[in-house]
């Protein structure tokens, strides 16, 4: 559904492996908007962008992602959030269950209709189960008429990586 000159959200940069691949479907006539709380964050995904040549299309923030409405200047087709720390990182620095709440709302209000939010959610370590808890909290309470909401998870891994998606509905 990401198509060229669409446009899309990175909720958490990290090492700009999403950014590099959301800019590369959306191309030079779209737009991607990144953030994270890590200065390294953004300096990574600034040289890799770069290095690629996307960087007229994509704009960073160090900002947290809780409060993306209020620097992303237009409605937007897609939102990627990959929960938790960056590997090889400061394993402290770490998504919350509260900012994540307030970012997937934001993130909600930005999409436009027929748009997705996709998010991998992990819980092995110290308030991951608190975060999926508080998530799929608020995410369960969505009417079903404007929002389908969807979990793709594994059945025979313990405490393995999920992916929750959440589709706005199109007459939204
Ligand atoms: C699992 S990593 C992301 C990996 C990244 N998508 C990639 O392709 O390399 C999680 C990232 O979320 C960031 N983060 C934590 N809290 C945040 C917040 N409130 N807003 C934005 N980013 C946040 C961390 O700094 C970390 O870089």
């Amino acid at each position: 559904m990401l198509k060229p000159g669409k446009v899309a959200v990175d909720a958490t940069l990290g090492n700009g492996n999403d950014t590099l691949f959301l800019a590369g479907l959306v191309g030079r006539d779209g737009r991607v908007y990144g953030f994270d709380i890590q200065p390294e964050a953004i300096s990574r995904t600034a040289e890799a962008v770069a290095e690629k040549g996307f960087s007229d299309s994509v704009t960073l923030f160090l900002q947290g992602h809780e409060d993306m409405v209020k620097f992303v200047p237009e409605p937007v087709d897609a939102v990627v959030f990959n929960l938790g720390y960056l590997p090889g990182g400061n394993h402290s620095i770490v998504t919350t269950p509260e900012t994540t709440v307030r970012a997937v709302t934001g993130a909600l209000k930005l999409l436009k209709p027929g748009g997705l939010i996709c998010i991998v959610v992990y819980t092995g370590h110290p308030g991951g189960p608190e975060e999926q808890f508080r998530l799929e909290a608020c995410l369960s309470r969505l009417d079903k008429k404007d929002f389908c909401v969807g979990k793709i998870d594994y059945i025979n891994r313990n405490n393995a990586p999920f992916l929750i998606v959440v589709e706005k509905a199109l007459r939204g």
